[in-house]
Parts: structure tokens; C-alpha cells; sequence
């Protein structure tokens, strides 16, 4: 197993994700993508977009981030969307209660009291409200991991919306948050949308966009962040179709990933016994990265609550009427809600491999490969001179300006060339093509593939469409 410290440092070194602000020591939670990262951002979103929207029935959005704060009292968020917090009065540090009990049973667990770690876990399992969090860590006596005290606060919800103000006041009337999720602005817009475009159920909005997340605990690279990105569907059906609906929108988003190079040995399915109040059913698809097990995208069949409190929250009708059979009703809602940060480091690690090989001079070297599928390598091909004249690099030039009329090229001149293979092994380049002595005389090149190494000696003339055929 790959550790993360590996691929944390490859995303730096080779300019796919930097520390947010990283001059000002970098702010927690938030990252950069560089010119490599945002090309497989982008190549993840891209496509996300085509397999949903290049459909008969679902068409996409675009909310925008701030929304009327009444949004966000209808979707619960308000009162429900919170951790449960405890602070220690000694050190001023503040901690999740279910994760600092968690890391106690860890610890215990690691001592051998297998018991006890049990029975934690047990009331952990059974815990309804914020008192029965601070009876577990009374009781078993947690101290705090900095201060090494008892000196606890009671356990408090905290709020993870970002909250801000509109306009020059900052008083009550002008707080609005940063979303949480993109789809409350798909729910807003169901009856736009299904107006405009001229829809009936079954049919989607779809929509990529920010959200935001005071999240406590933000370990884990991009894994859990305070400001990420998110691909969400939202299915709207008619009620009573919902679980076939479900376990066809299950193995659309399971393939998705899958098409994409996801190895299923990494892949498993997570389902939900706990379901939240909306929800009558709800999975997820769990990657295995290096720390374990965690989720890239939730499929929730959310019934039709939403809408509904948009409903009576707005005073604006959520119905569909069907105009030929008089048919009213307000649809149920099939989510399908997926991470792109998450996604992104998801295929860092999936495409992360490093193999024994032969060198230019015959003695074996490790070869760090990023086997991307094609559709989200950063850059899809490279061009090299074998050597840097007679004119092979005149000849390069003109193939490397030619691609990129179609593709994300790199030109690359320096070093041996089993150097410049390396380089892009690394960073996940499907295709190199080199220019050498006999292009000159015939218009042939070679081109060689990243993962087998094989080259192929093809006509220049022929690249396009080579490389057309491969990667369709
Ligand atoms: N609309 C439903 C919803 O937002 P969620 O399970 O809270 O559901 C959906 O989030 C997806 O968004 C997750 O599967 C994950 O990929 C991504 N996600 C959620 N919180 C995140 C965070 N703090 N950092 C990065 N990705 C996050």
C-alpha cells in the first residue's frame, strides 16, 4: 500500500496541488490545484458533465453560491448541520466528541484493553444527544491530548455553514452562508428548469460547483477540506419508482468510476443502516486510500422532502402536473452526489505505482508511474527531438503545434531520453512520440505507450489518428 506522504509529495513536486496561500505558512483545509492538477480537475469534471448531461433527460446548472439564508431553514441546515464540539478550559483546544472518543478506543485498543475499547464503542454506537457524548468521556475518563486534563466544557453543536453578510451592514438581516452543498440550488430551480426545458419526470438537474464546510477535522490532504468541490445529480421520479430508480442510479455511478480506471479491487459499496430523517435509502461508494476506506459519492434516495420544505417554506408550489392524465404530485428525489477533490485524490492514489525496470545503462531503477486513463491524464501526449539538431527539433516542434490543436501537449528537449520517458511516466502522460534520424528520412516517428513501453513506428501523418482510435 502506497503511503499518502507519497502522493502529497508528487502533487507538490510535479505541480499537481499546492498548501493554500503556502507563503503565509498556508491556511488548514484549503488547497490549490497547478497546471497539472486543475487539467485532471478539470478532465474528472468534464467527464462527470458529458456522461450526465449528454442524455435525453437531464440538463444542467449553475447556481451561484450564496443563496437567500431561508434556503438553508427548509433544507435543516440551520438547526441540524452541526458537530457536536467539547473544549478543554486548560489548553482552549476544541475537539470533535465522537472523534476524540474514537481516538481513546484506538488507543486502548493498541494497549490490548479490548475490552473496554468494546464497550466505548458500544455506547459510542448507541449515542443520542450531546450528554451522552459527555458522560462517555466523564466516565472513562478521556483526557484532553494536549493539556492532559479533564477540565471539559459541556458538548455544544457547532455550525459548519460559513456564514457572511450582504451588503454594507453587518447585522441579522444581512447573514447569508456559503453553501454547504451545490444541491439546494438544483432544488431551488426545479420548477425553472423543468418549465424552461420543457421536462417531465423521470428527469435530472445537474450541477458542479463549490461548497464550503467549517469542517473541525481536516486531516487527510484533500480528503476532507473546508472549501471543495461537488458533481451532483438530482433525479426527479415519480413517487412509488424510487428503488428502481435507486439500483439504476447505483450502477451508472458505479460504472462511471470503474470506465475511469478505478480498480473495483479499491472499490466497495457502503450502506447506509443509520438513514437520515429524509431518506428511505442511501449508499455509498467507498475508494480504499491510503488511511482506509472513505466515501466519494453518496446515492440517496431522499424521498420528497426536500421539495416539500421548499414548498411550505417558499409558499411556491414544488408539483409537476401531468397535462394529459390531470396527474399531480411533487416529485421524489434520486441524489447522487459525488466529491471532485475527492475524486481527484481518489485517482492519484488508484494511478500510483512503482515497478522495477531496466535503465538506459542496462541497470534496473524504479520507475514511478501514474497510470491515468486516458480521458484524465493532465497531458495526453509528448513530443521529444531525439536529439537537439539536425532537424529533429524543427520537425518535433511542428508535430508538438499540430497536437495541440486537439490535445494538452508538452514539448520536452532535455536530457537522455529515458530521462524524459521517466518524467512523464510520472506525471501519467499516456503517449510519447520522438523525433530521431530516420523521421527525417521516411516521416516516421515513434510513439510508445506508458503503461506496456511498447513503441510503435508510425507515419507523422498518422499520429492524429492513432491517437484518435486509442483513446476512444
Ligand atoms: N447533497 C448531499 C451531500 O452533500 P455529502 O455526503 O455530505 O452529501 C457528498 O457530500 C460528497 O461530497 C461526498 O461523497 C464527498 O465526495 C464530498 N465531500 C463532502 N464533504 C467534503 C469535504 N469536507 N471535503 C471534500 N469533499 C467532501
Amino acid at each position: 500500500m502506497i503511503k499518502l506522504e507519497t502522493i502529497i509529495s508528487l502533487a507538490k513536486r510535479r505541480g499537481f496541488v499546492f498548501q493554500s496561500s503556502e507563503i503565509y505558512g498556508g491556511l488548514n483545509g484549503c488547497w490549490d490545484y497547478g497546471p497539472l492538477g486543475v487539467e485532471l480537475l478539470n478532465n474528472l469534471k468534464s467527464q462527470w458533465w458529458k456522461e450526465m448531461t449528454f442524455r435525453d433527460n437531464i440538463e444542467g446548472i449553475d447556481a451561484s453560491i450564496l443563496m437567500h439564508p431561508r434556503t438553508w431553514d427548509a433544507s435543516g441546515h440551520t438547526k441540524q448541520f452541526s458537530d457536536p464540539m467539547i473544549d478543554n478550559k486548560t489548553s482552549k483546544s476544541r475537539h470533535r466528541a465522537d472523534n476524540l472518543i474514537e481516538e481513546h478506543i484506538d488507543k486502548l485498543s493498541k494497549k490490548n484493553k479490548k475490552e473496554e475499547a468494546e464497550l466505548i464503542a458500544q455506547k459510542l454506537e448507541n449515542v443520542q444527544t450531546n450528554e451522552d457524548y459527555y458522560n462517555i468521556i466523564m466516565e472513562h475518563e478521556i483526557k484532553d491530548p494536549i493539556s492532559g486534563t479533564m477540565d471539559w466544557t459541556e458538548v455544544r453543536n457547532f455550525n459548519l455553514m460559513f456564514k457572511t453578510f450582504v451588503g454594507p451592514l453587518e447585522d441579522a438581516n444581512s447573514v447569508v452562508y456559503l453553501r454547504p452543498e451545490s444541491a439546494q440550488g438544483i432544488f431551488v430551480n426545479f420548477k425553472n428548469v423543468m418549465e424552461t426545458a420543457r421536462l417531465k419526470p423521470p428527469f435530472g438537474i445537474a450541477q458542479i460547483g463549490k461548497a464550503f464546510r467549517n469542517e473541525i477535522n481536516t486531516k487527510n490532504f484533500l480528503f476532507r477540506t473546508r472549501e471543495f468541490e461537488q458533481m451532483e445529480m438530482q433525479f426527479f421520479i415519480k413517487p412509488g419508482s424510487e428503488k428502481d430508480w435507486f439500483e439504476y442510479w447505483k450502477e451508472q455511478r458505479w460504472n462511471f468510476w470503474k470506465n475511469l480506471g478505478m480498480k473495483e479491487s479499491k472499490m466497495k459499496w457502503k450502506i447506509h443502516d443509520k438513514l437520515a430523517h429524509y431518506a428511505n435509502y442511501a449508499v455509498d461508494i467507498e475508494f480504499e486510500f491510503p488511511f482506509g476506506f472513505g466515501e466519494i459519492e453518496g446515492i440517496h434516495s431522499r424521498t420528497d422532502f426536500d421539495l416539500k420544505a421548499h414548498q411550505e417554506f417558499s409558499g411556491k408550489k414544488m408539483e409537476y402536473v401531468d397535462t394529459v392524465n390531470g396527474d399531480r404530485y411533487i416529485p421524489y428525489v434520486i441524489e447522487t452526489s459525488g466529491g471532485v477533490s475527492r475524486g481527484v485524490m481518489a485517482f492519484l492514489c488508484n494511478a500510483y505505482e512503482e515497478e522495477e525496470i531496466k535503465g538506459d545503462d542496462g541497470k534496473s531503477e524504479v520507475r514511478s508511474v501514474m497510470r491515468f486513463h486516458s480521458k484524465l491524464a493532465p497531458v495526453t501526449v509528448a513530443v521529444f527531438p531525439l536529439v537537439n539538431k539536425d532537424g529533429m527539433p524543427e520537425k518535433a516542434h511542428q508535430i508538438y503545434k499540430d497536437l495541440q490543436k486537439n490535445y494538452k501537449v508538452q514539448y520536452d528537449t532535455s536530457g537522455a531520453i529515458g530521462r524524459r520517458y521517466r518524467r512523464q511516466d510520472e506525471i501519467g502522460t499516456p503517449y510519447c512520440i520522438t523525433v530521431d534520424g530516420q523521421s527525417l528520412e521516411d516521416n516516421t516517428v515513434t510513439i510508445r505507450e506508458r503503461d506496456s513501453m511498447n513503441q510503435d513506428r508510425i507515419n507523422a501523418d498518422n499520429i492524429q489518428n492513432y491517437l484518435r482510435e486509442k483513446i476512444s
